[in-house]
């Protein structure tokens, strides 16, 4: 197929959906957070109290599930069967326990077949931890997007800190650190940089300096 397909991977935090979205957005490209997606899974087996090493419970729970998607602004709004649910996937408690439901099998199966299905035709860019290694090892671009642990923490507990006035900086850095750590070493699919995706330390950028840097790989495909 012809369209192309951008695929930003990298740590959590790591402002992979701040540069996503502008360079969707100035490539009038769709934008996909797969991150939402595990996210408003996490939402539902958190709800309806899954047992994560239940497998039957797992496979039922996922027939039940409905994500969509609703670009209207390059923002992330999806739908939990119907349900906006973009502002409470985002809060401690599903933060908490989505790396251990992104880890589990099934899970991810049914998650990459949707992914796949919305980057089959349509210039995307897509954020997440595997894109560039399972959901789309031929993408034209894959960008591997790190920034340092301290930094990372204060800028989500910035982020954060208006809706959530009693969480601290530290448990801001214990859950990346958390989240990273089980991203990285569990089984299925873990964050690991492909071959050929290139490298963006953001520690010391701005996010104009990381859009130039995108659009310097993107600007020559299209
Ligand atoms: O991108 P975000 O930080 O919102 O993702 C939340 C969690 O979802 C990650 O920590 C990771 O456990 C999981 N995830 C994943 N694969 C993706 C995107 C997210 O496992 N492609």
């Amino acid at each position: 197929s012809s369209n192309i397909v951008v695929a930003i991977d990298g740590y959590s935090s790591c402002g992979k959906s701040t540069l996503a979205k502008a360079l969707a957005k100035k490539l009038h490209f769709i934008y996909v957070d797969s991150g939402a997606m595990y996210r408003a899974v996490a939402l539902y087996f958190i709800r309806n109290n899954v047992d994560l090493n239940n497998h039957d419970q797992v496979v039922k729970a996922l027939e039940h599930i409905h994500l969509n998607f609703h670009s209207r602004d390059y923002q992330t709004h999806i739908t939990l069967n119907d349900e906006e649910v973009s502002a409470e996937i985002r809060q401690m408690p599903v933060s908490d326990k989505v790396s251990a439901v992104a880890a589990i099998r099934e899970v991810r199966q049914e998650m990459v077949r949707q992914q796949q299905r919305m980057g089959k035709s349509k210039n995307i860019v897509m954020d997440g931890r595997d894109i560039g290694t399972v959901v789309f090892p031929n993408a034209q671009v894959k960008l591997f997007m790190t920034a340092d642990p301290k930094i990372r923490a204060e800028r989500r507990y910035k982020e954060l800190l208006p809706t959530n006035p009693d969480m601290t900086l530290e448990d801001v850095f214990e859950n990346l650190a958390h989240r990273d750590y089980a991203d990285t070493t569990r089984e299925e699919s873990p964050l690991t940089r492909a071959d050929d995706a290139i490298i963006l330390d953001n520690t010391d950028l701005t996010p104009e300096e990381q859009l130039q840097f995108a659009l310097d790989l993107v600007k020559p495909l299209i």
